[in-house]
């Protein structure tokens, strides 16, 4: 097997051989001047299952994999495994209003061209997936963010939603202490309600988990219902850290103890590790 890593996830794909021992190539990604990708797999031949590890955000990442794609294929690659840590375009996964496109359906529909294996991490609709034609599974990073905070006092686990309600679950079992989720209502793209929270939060060790974060308003909310719910400390950890617009120095800024996110998007504060669990995947046989 050889890993070989796009421009979005060079260190998480660098892990990923070393956990599996197997070759690493790093594409050597630039621009053209007018701002075009150019990528190149500097070796000889890779005739051998190939990983690709690369994500699908922003656009210019999605547009590097596809090349990557060809590059690969065209080099004599036997089977092409898709790595997406973190998949852009999967909230859009049908039409809301007529005249839209079904994009994430468009993006799968030209990922799936060429690969023959797809591994996400905590898509955001798993339902997506069934689009590719070719077996995938979205691999859930729980354990990796329970395994981070077990040790660290943490007493109610807390989702920011109903939809999110099953990875406090995971989370919370896997350290060993409760877990309930909060209400949520979108008002708009950057902004939430969060009703008051309902279950017992005074004085306590709160982690709050989601899949991602975004602008940031989410938690913003969250936080504040918590606090006024008398919770002593807040942290926060999502699988995705996006943060737009200066979301992280709005977080880190706040009156929360710790902000963290899994290494799907490379940041500063991506400490969280997933490479065991894709490598444990990318074991298994198909
Ligand atoms: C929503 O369904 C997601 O799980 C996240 O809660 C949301 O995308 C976070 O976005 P933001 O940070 O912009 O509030």
């Amino acid at each position: 097997m050889i890993i070989v890593g796009g421009s979005s996830s060079r260190d998480l794909a660098k892990e990923l051989s070393n956990i599996l021992g197997c070759t690493f190539i790093q594409a050597a990604t630039t621009r053209f001047p007018d701002g075009e990708c150019y990528t190149r797999i500097d070796t000889e031949s890779l005739n051998d299952d190939v990983v690709i590890v690369q994500n699908t955000y922003p656009d210019s990442n999605m547009i590097e994999m596809f090349l990557l794609q060809d590059a690969v294929k065209k080099m004599g690659a036997r089977r092409i495994t898709l790595v997406i840590p973190y998949f852009g375009y999967a909230r859009q996964d049908r039409v809301f209003r007529p005249g839209e496109p079904e994009s994430a359906k468009v993006m799968i529909n030209h990922l799936g061209m060429m690969c023959d294996r797809v591994f996400t991490v905590d898509i955001h609709k798993e339902s997506v997936l069934e689009h590719f034609g070719c077996p995938y599974k979205d691999l859930k990073a729980a354990p990796a963010i329970a395994e981070h905070f077990k040790n660290r006092s943490i007493e109610l686990v807390l989702s920011p939603d109903l939809g999110a309600k099953d990875r406090a679950k995971a989370v919370g079992e896997k350290i060993g202490v409760s877990y309930d989720h909060l209400e949520k209502i979108r008002l708009s793209g950057s902004e939430v309600r969060i009703s008051p929270a309902q279950m017992d939060c005074k004085g306590k060790n709160i982690l709050i988990v989601d899949d991602m974060i975004s602008t940031g308003g989410t938690i913003v909310a969250a936080k504040q219902a918590l606090k006024e719910a008398g919770a002593r400390n807040i942290s926060v950890a999502c699988t995705h850290g996006i943060f737009v617009n200066n979301a992280l120095e709005r977080l880190t800024g706040s009156a929360l103890d710790a902000v963290l996110c899994c290494n799907t998007l490379e940041n500063e504060v991506s400490h969280i590790s997933v490479a065991g669990i894709i490598a444990n995947a990318l074991k298994e046989k198909w």
